[in-house]
């Protein structure tokens, strides 16, 4: 999710989807290869059980400071596994992933991102927190016979629905069967009608924190349907 606080008023989704998500010529903390300047600026992560300096720059997301969203999923989430594949979907400069990897040192977790910014920062965020079983990687690198026993994301909202359900569910069937996916969105942005979007989809959804408009969405894998034609 991304923090309204950030990027926009919550009262102005409509129009700041109008006006920049559906604008390719405005800058996006989701672009390929942001063209601002980079301008790296440190961020410290703290939490009830670590303390991390992360450097932050120009076209990432929430640059200069970790997101509200994220600072409540890695509070209120609940612990990574204690080995297997764990995912970051849209990692940014590496928050969630290097959090996690330190949580769990012995899981492998994949960082990704289209952002080649992010992923460059995630990736050097994570060897200098000491995070080696973080592994910064675009999407399409990651290997087609991953499954994961844990997602965790504040995902790109703004990229609009017609992108994300697609980009959800892609990941989200490479869950292994017992694996969950923890999602931060803000009610602001959809978290409801996202809940019962994927819950339509067959994966079952329930919210598991809630906060100042937050929620944790625990997204199950779907099952196998029988297919008799
Ligand atoms: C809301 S931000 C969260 C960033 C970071 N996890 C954090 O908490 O600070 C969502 C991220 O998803 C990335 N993103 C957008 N489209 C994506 C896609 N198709 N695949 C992977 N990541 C994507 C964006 O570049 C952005 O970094």
């Amino acid at each position: 999710m991304t923090t309204p606080r950030s990027h926009t008023s919550p009262a102005l989704p409509i129009l700041y989807r109008a006006t920049v998500a559906d604008n390719p010529r405005v800058p996006h903390y989701f672009d390929r290869e942001p063209q601002a300047a980079s301008q790296p600026r440190p961020v410290t992560l703290r939490l009830p059980d670590l303390e991390v300096r992360l450097t932050s720059d120009h076209g990432v997301f929430a640059r200069g400071g970790v997101d509200r969203g994220t600072l409540f999923l890695l509070r209120r989430g609940p612990a990574p596994p204690p080995s297997g594949e764990v995912l970051d979907l849209g990692c940014g400069y590496g928050p969630i992933a290097i959090t996690q990897a330190l949580r769990s040192p012995t899981t492998r977790v994949w960082a990704v991102d289209i952002n080649g910014r992010a992923l460059e920062l995630a990736a050097r965020n994570a060897a200098s927190a000491g995070a080696a079983n973080v592994v910064a990687i675009a999407p399409e690198d990651v290997p087609t016979g991953i499954r994961f026993s844990a997602i965790y994301s504040n995902p790109p909202v703004r990229i609009g629905l017609a992108m994300l359900h697609p980009l959800l569910v892609e990941w989200l069937d490479r869950l292994l069967p017992g694996g969950a996916a923890y999602l931060v969105v803000h009610r602001h942005l959809g978290s409801d009608s996202l809940a019962r979007w994927l819950a339509g989809e067959g994966f079952a959804t329930e919210r598991v924190a809630s906060h100042d408009g937050y929620r944790i969405l625990r997204v199950q894998p779907r099952t196998a349907v029988e297919d008799d034609r």
